[in-house]
């Protein structure tokens, strides 16, 4: 049966990536077919708004999108489209693996293997309740923390751990400061924990978890955490393996899931043909083992690994001299082999 999703093709280095990763997946025989929307400034221009109304009606029916970077434009009005997107469909869950990878320049080409699951919705990072006195002397936030939103996360990340055989799930908090904020997230995970005695829970204050993160990564295997120390941390774990050329991200929600690369539009290379296409095809990993294809999903991550570890065709990023297309042919012919 073939499943229909949106593919999203974005501004910069977008249409780029996104040819390259549509090219394996084609070659793998995933079963999938495309429908084609629009955002970002290509919809801007093209359509007027960033976010037509037909792609929002093309992710509600589908359920599923693959989306390149956007580019969200400068200036007042215009608010961030991937919050747009979060908050729409509720995407509750922002799931970020950070694996060592062979070949990357990375601090840690082996050993590292965790995944961030970030709470997506709620918190400081949304932004809520900002206001910036007369006088310009004061600015406030509100941050808004509620049990359901701590408790469907952590759930979520039990729930991963179960499903991928992981063994341990670390809460990341700063209850000890945070007292309201942070505490209920912290209380809330603690009696979340108690219902999966199969899986280890520890907890670890933000700020500590960074310093270790740096030290030992290996000591990780889930974490989770709140909206803004989830935002931070998962660029640092991406760091620690290779930088943003390597970092997908999955936005999940009850009714829709949204796939995608961590990093942006690239304007400074967008056009010439060389940007890496692995952190979106690791989000096409991704949304297989969301569509029930694992088989798939190991099988794109491993010719990926086996490309690096061939250093065939890689990217400029990755010290090499191949090109967005040559790259990804070269990972294509590994995964159907
Ligand atoms: P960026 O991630 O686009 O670029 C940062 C640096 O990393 C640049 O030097 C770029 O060339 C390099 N880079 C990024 N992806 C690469 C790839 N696949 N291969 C090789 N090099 C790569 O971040 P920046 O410059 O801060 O943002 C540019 C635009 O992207 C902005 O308009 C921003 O709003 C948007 N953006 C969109 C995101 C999304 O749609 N998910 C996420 C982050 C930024
Ligand atoms: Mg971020």
């Amino acid at each position: 049966m073939t499943q229909t999703i949106t593919v999203i093709r974005g501004d910069g280095i977008g249409p780029e990536i996104m040819d390259a990763t549509l090219h394996v997946l084609d070659a793998m025989n995933v079963g999938l077919s495309y429908e084609f929307a629009d955002a970002g400034l290509v919809a801007l221009e093209k359509h007027g708004e960033l976010l037509p109304a037909a792609t929002m009606d093309s992710i509600r029916k589908n359920r599923i999108a693959l989306k390149s970077p956007l580019t969200t434009p400068v200036g007042e009005g215009f608010s961030s489209i991937n919050v747009e997107l979060r908050k729409r469909f509720d995407l509750y869950a922002n799931v970020r693996p950070a694996k060592s990878f062979p070949n990357t320049k990375s601090r840690f080409p082996s050993g590292v293997d965790l995944i961030t699951v970030r709470e997506n919705t709620e918190g400081a990072y949304i932004g809520e309740g900002q206001t910036l006195s007369e006088d310009g002397e004061t600015a406030m936030l509100t941050q808004k923390i509620t049990r359901r939103g701590s408790e469907r996360i952590v759930r979520y990340a039990f729930d991963l751990a179960r499903k991928t055989g992981r063994k341990k799930v670390t809460v990341v908090h700063k209850a000890n400061i945070l007292k309201s904020t942070s505490g209920l997230f912290l209380k809330t995970a603690r009696e979340v924990a108690q219902q999966y005695p199969d899986i280890q829970c520890n907890e670890m204050i933000v700020d500590n978890t960074c310093m270790q993160l740096v030290m030992r990564p290996e000591q990780f295997d889930i974490i989770v955490t709140t909206n803004l120390f989830g935002d931070i941390i998962s660029d640092l774990c991406a760091g620690l393996v290779g930088g943003l050329g390597l970092a997908p991200g999955a936005n999940i929600g009850t009714d829709a899931a949204i796939f995608e690369a961590v990093h942006g539009s690239a304007p400074d290379i967008a056009g010439k043909g060389i940007a890496n296409p692995c952190a979106l095809l690791l989000g096409a990993a991704q949304m297989l083992d969301h569509l029930g294809q694992p088989e798939k999903a190991t099988k794109l991550r491993e010719a990926i690994i086996a490309t690096l570890e061939a250093k065939d065709s890689l990217t400029p990023d990755l010290g090499g001299e191949g090109n967005t297309m040559s790259f990804a042919k070269a990972i294509a012919s590994r995964a159907i082999a």
